[in-house]
């Protein structure tokens, strides 16, 4: 598939997967994006999953015929985009590989080779030069690895962005970019905003008129957009005006009052009331949502003298990926010595700039006229 000047899409549609990355569920399957620049030297840029090596093989010779490429360039190692380097270095023996010292470390661990007679070192602000199209390489560290690199092509104006604006899903599929896009970057890249903000900020130094990422579609129009959504999401900003409602119930009560203050939010006039049952839905659901929003309430049982394993597991991604910036609300039941709003609290101790509202719901066992009450205050509270 044609891109722009001299560059084509050759990577490949994966409808056999059922967990991306170990864990996310993919329903629409996944995308590993290649590229290949036709120049006077041809360069590939990443491999694919282990699976597709032959369908992506005879994708880069339908792109190039029988000519060979020079270069094999690597932005990342993880190997959904890695495991067929060895694939390709056989099928070409004349190429070479290209990556920074961090991405030879890693090719040596996982392959058991880092190619020393094949090798092309680069580093941050290294070039390469094809003829027209000469690419220039930023280091990404820990965007969401170490050795990952963005490549900017200045002849087309594009940027290759590794796992950088990538989305779940398979290209054969028609989807909303910013959803599973969203879902993607606070389940695998969240944890790293300092690191996308310090790639952004190379980035804004560039002319960007196409993005080329490892997964999802390529960008093409409205690149801004797709900058400032990143740029919102790596400095855990606000995206959209509304709240989120979190919750886990055991025998339905917690969800009533979560529910209950749902209508009353919704109510009141509250433009968005997000809501999802931590035990049923997908987790990495949640956590986009728990990001996108500036307000969420957290409701659940004590449970084993704790909080509720679901929504300790939901509070231990939030974490994980530097939750702040946020107003939480609590409403917790217990039918004796309820503690969950206690833990929820001391969980965030050391998260950055988290205000809790100075109403917490409880309920204990059922809701009744005092927590109903309480339920309206938070309501009120959380639209102030
Ligand atoms: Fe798409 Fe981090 O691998």
């Amino acid at each position: 598939m044609f891109i722009r000047d001299d560059i084509f899409y050759v990577g490949v549609n994966d409808h056999e997967i059922d967990l991306f990355e170990g864990h996310f569920e993919v329903p629409d399957g996944m995308a590993y994006n290649s590229y290949v620049i036709k120049d006077d030297k041809i360069a590939v840029m990443d491999a694919v999953e282990i699976k597709f090596g032959q369908e992506w093989l005879g994708k880069v010779r339908e792109a190039i015929g029988d000519k060979e490429p020079d270069y094999l360039i690597v932005q990342h190692m993880e190997p959904d985009h890695s495991a067929n380097i060895g694939t390709f270095l056989e099928a070409y023996p004349n190429a070479k590989v290209v990556g920074n010292s961090k991405t030879f470390m890693l090719m040596k661990k996982f392959y058991g080779t880092d190619y020393p007679d094949r090798q092309i070192l680069v580093d941050d602000g290294g070039t390469l030069s094809l003829g027209r199209h000469v690419l220039k390489f930023l280091t990404a560290p820990m965007v969401h690895w170490p050795e990952v690199m963005f490549t900017y092509d200045e002849y087309s104006k594009v940027l290759f962005t590794a796992d950088g604006f990538g989305k779940f899903g398979a290209l054969d599929v028609e989807a909303d970019w910013a959803c599973e896009a969203r879902r993607y970057y606070f389940g695998i890249i969240g944890k790293y905003g300092m690191m996308v903000q310090t790639i952004l900020k190379k980035v804004s130094a560039l002319a960007v008129e196409t993005i080329c990422p490892l997964h999802g579609p390529v960008l093409t129009e409205n690149i801004g957009y797709y900058l400032d959504l990143y740029n919102t999401w790596s400095s855990y900003g606000v995206e959209s005006e509304g709240i989120f409602i979190a919750y886990t119930s055991v025998y339905g009560h917690t969800k009533e009052a979560a529910l209950l203050l749902k209508d009353k939010l919704e109510a009141s006039g509250c433009p968005k009331v997000a809501i999802a049952d931590l035990a049923r839905e997908d987790m990495a659901e949640s956590v986009e949502d728990a990001f996108r929003y500036g307000k969420i309430v957290l409701a659940t049982t004590t449970y084993n003298g704790d909080i509720f394993p679901y929504m300790r597991e939901f509070i231990n991604d939030l974490l994980e990926r530097g939750y702040q910036n946020r107003t939480i609300g609590i409403i917790e039941n217990g039918s004796w010595g309820p503690v969950a709003a206690r833990f929820i609290k001391q969980r965030f101790e050391k998260s950055k700039n988290i205000t809790f509202t100075d109403t917490t719901v409880t309920v204990n066992s059922a809701l009744d006229d005092v927590s109903r009450g309480q339920i309206d205050v938070l309501a009120a509270e959380l639209l102030r």
